[in-house]
């Protein structure tokens, strides 16, 4: 993305002292989704980083993620596979736990969405810290398919999530607009 187009989404970007709860920052990002221009900016620039890695398959992270991804998918001509919070998905599914601050999660993706052969990249909207990104990436992986690229609009950074990443991605690239 051009510096442009970064500090226009940038702008677009709401801080929330004290949200959830005391001591947190919250980066709330529907002042850019209820901005047409700012949503399609960075739908153009997601979609040609899905095409520029040959992508052919867009994952998308629940809830947030679905929001950014789906359109991508669309611009992109790619479709678009939801990864779920566990329980909402009503096929066989494959699952993947990952640890909390406290307790643990665990998401879900349809195993008939993913093949060998397939190259995926999966789009969220904030990399934390990276617990959500990295169990993502290995369903997909578990699935059969490849992880070409995650992308997300904000990484924040002093969470440490790039390097909780990085020993799920196998060398491919965490893009961070
Ligand atoms: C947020 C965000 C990412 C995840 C990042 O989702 O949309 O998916 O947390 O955190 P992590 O890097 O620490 O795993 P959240 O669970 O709040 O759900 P939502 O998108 O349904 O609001």
């Amino acid at each position: 993305t051009d510096d442009s187009t970064r500090e226009l989404l940038l702008s677009r970007i709401r801080d929330v002292p004290d949200y959830p709860k005391p001591g947190v920052r919250f980066k709330d990002i529907t002042p850019l989704l209820a901005d047409p221009k700012a949503f399609t900016a960075l739908t153009d620039a997601l979609a040609e980083l899905s095409v520029r890695h040959g992508a052919t398959k867009i994952v998308g992270l629940e809830a947030r993620g679905f929001i950014l991804a789906a359109p991508v998918a669309v611009r992109a001509g790619i479709g678009f596979i939801p990864v779920r919070k566990a329980g909402k998905l009503p096929g066989a599914t494959l699952s993947q736990a990952y640890d909390l601050e406290y307790g643990s999660a665990e998401v879900e993706v349809h195993a008939e969405d993913l093949q060998e052969g397939d190259r995926v990249i999966v789009i969220d909207d904030v990399l934390a810290t990276g617990g959500t990104a990295g169990a993502s990436v290995e369903l997909v992986r578990r699935a059969g398919a490849e992880v070409v690229a995650v992308a997300v609009l904000l990484e924040l950074g002093f969470l440490g999530g790039r390097d909780r990443l990085e020993p799920h991605l196998l060398g491919a690239p965490l893009e961070a607009l």
